[in-house]
C-alpha cells in the first residue's frame, strides 16, 4: 500500500537519512527540526507499506492559497520505480482536496532528471534564479497550476 502522512519531529533520523543520500548538499538536521516549529510549513512522509521511502516539505503561502515545494526526495534505492511520479500525484490530489491550486519550486537547472518529472506534469519555467544556490548554481523556478 502506498500513501501520504504529514510527519512529526520523531522522524527526523529517517527524514535525515534520506536527504542525505540524495543530495550532495544536503540540508542540515537542525534546519529541519526548525520547519516542525514553522506554523505553515508541512513535511510529508511517503510510504510503502509501512517504510518511509521519500518525503516532500511544503511551504503554503498567502492564506494556504499557494504551495512552495521546498524539498522532495525519493530514497535512492526506490528511485527509478515510478514511486516519484505517484508521490507527486499523491500531493497534487491532498493539494485539491485543500483547494489550493498554485505550486510553485526551484530546481537545479542540471538536475535533468526532477526538470523531466515535473514538466512530465505539466509545470512550466518561469523563469531563472541566478547563482540560487551555494555553488553558485542557478535555478529554474517552475509553476503548475492544477486547475489547468
Ligand atoms: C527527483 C526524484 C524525486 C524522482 O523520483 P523517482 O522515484 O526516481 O521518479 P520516477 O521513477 O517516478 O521518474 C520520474 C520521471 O523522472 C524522469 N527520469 C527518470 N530517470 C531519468 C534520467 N536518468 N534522466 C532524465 N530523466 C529521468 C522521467 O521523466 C521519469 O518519468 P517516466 O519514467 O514516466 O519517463 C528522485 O530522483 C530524487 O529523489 N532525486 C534526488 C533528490 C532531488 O533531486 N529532488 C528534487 C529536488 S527539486
Amino acid at each position: 500500500m502506498k500513501k501520504i502522512k504529514i510527519l512529526d519531529k520523531s522522524w527526523i533520523e529517517r527524514i535525515f537519512e534520506i536527504e542525505k543520500k540524495s543530495f550532495s548538499s544536503p540540508w542540515t538536521k537542525r534546519f529541519f527540526l526548525n520547519l516542525f516549529d514553522e506554523e505553515n510549513v508541512f513535511v510529508y512522509g511517503f510510504f510503502l507499506n509501512k517504510d518511509l521511502i521519500g518525503f516532500s516539505v511544503i511551504e503554503y503561502l498567502i492564506n494556504y492559497s499557494i504551495a512552495h515545494l521546498q524539498n522532495f526526495a525519493i530514497n535512492p534505492e526506490y528511485q527509478n520505480k515510478g514511486f516519484g511520479s505517484y508521490f507527486l500525484s499523491l500531493m497534487h490530489e491532498n493539494f485539491k482536496k485543500n483547494k489550493i491550486y498554485k505550486i510553485f519550486l526551484e530546481v537545479r537547472v542540471t538536475n535533468y532528471k526532477a526538470i523531466n518529472l515535473y514538466e512530465k506534469f505539466n509545470y512550466k519555467t518561469i523563469n531563472t534564479l541566478s547563482d540560487y544556490y551555494e555553488n553558485n548554481e542557478d535555478a529554474y523556478r517552475m509553476w503548475f497550476n492544477l486547475e489547468n
